[in-house]
């Protein structure tokens, strides 16, 4: 982690959809994702075949404290779990009363929001917009396409936290489908 104080800049996205620099990667395959997708039956068909990277991260790190930034690209690739797009797995923050900014580089998706309300909320991505996470919302990055990535840049504060454990108790109240080429959003009737 580049902890020094110093400004610096870089290219967001190369070629190979990736930043000119990080300071972590890492890849979430569908092995580690059991639960996360509504279809079980197809997930274990799917995962028989074949453990596909289904998303991964560049880290740009900060340290965890208020004031800092860290900041990074999320890669959602292109596929699907029955009928459901590939997905980040999602969370809240650790500190509810954080915010986060997504920006979308290459691809289409949706950004799936609720808070602890029970309100959700869906935000289109495709080049050139920004969707606003607010504090308190959890948020998970859908890749509607089949084809190709879905690429974002993120940054949030450095004292955020994460908290997985919310979301994969509970799942989102919405799934996000393939219906007919295109997509449908649906209750989640393993919401709890
Ligand atoms: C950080 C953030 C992103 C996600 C990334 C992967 O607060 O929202 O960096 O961590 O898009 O998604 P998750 O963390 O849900 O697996
Ligand atoms: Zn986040």
């Amino acid at each position: 982690m580049n902890t020094v104080n110093t400004p610096f800049g870089f290219d967001v996205l190369t070629n190979e959809n990736r930043p000119a620099r990080h300071d972590n990667h890492y890849q979430r395959c569908l092995s580690s994702l059991r639960g996360l997708f509504s279809d079980e039956a197809a997930y274990e068909a799917e995962l028989a075949k074949a453990d596909p990277v289904v998303y991964e991260v560049y880290e740009i790190r900060r340290p965890e404290i208020a004031g800092e930034l860290p900041h990074g690209l999320s890669v959602v690739h292109p596929g699907q779990v029955g009928t459901e797009f590939y997905m980040t797995k999602g969370h809240y923050h650790a500190v509810r009363d954080t915010a986060e900014v997504y920006y979308c580089l290459k691809g289409r998706g949706l950004m799936l929001m609720e808070n602890e309300a029970g309100v959700w909320a869906a935000e289109e991505f495709r080049p050139g917009r920004l969707v606003y996470v607010p504090p308190g919302w959890a948020h998970r990055s859908v890749n509607l396409s089949l084809d190709e990535d879905l690429v974002t840049l993120f940054v949030y504060p450095g004292h955020a936290g994460h908290d997985y454990g919310a979301i994969e108790e509970r799942g989102f109240r919405k799934l996000v489908m393939h219906n007919d080429g295109s997509s449908a959003i649906v209750d989640n009737p393993a919401w709890k």
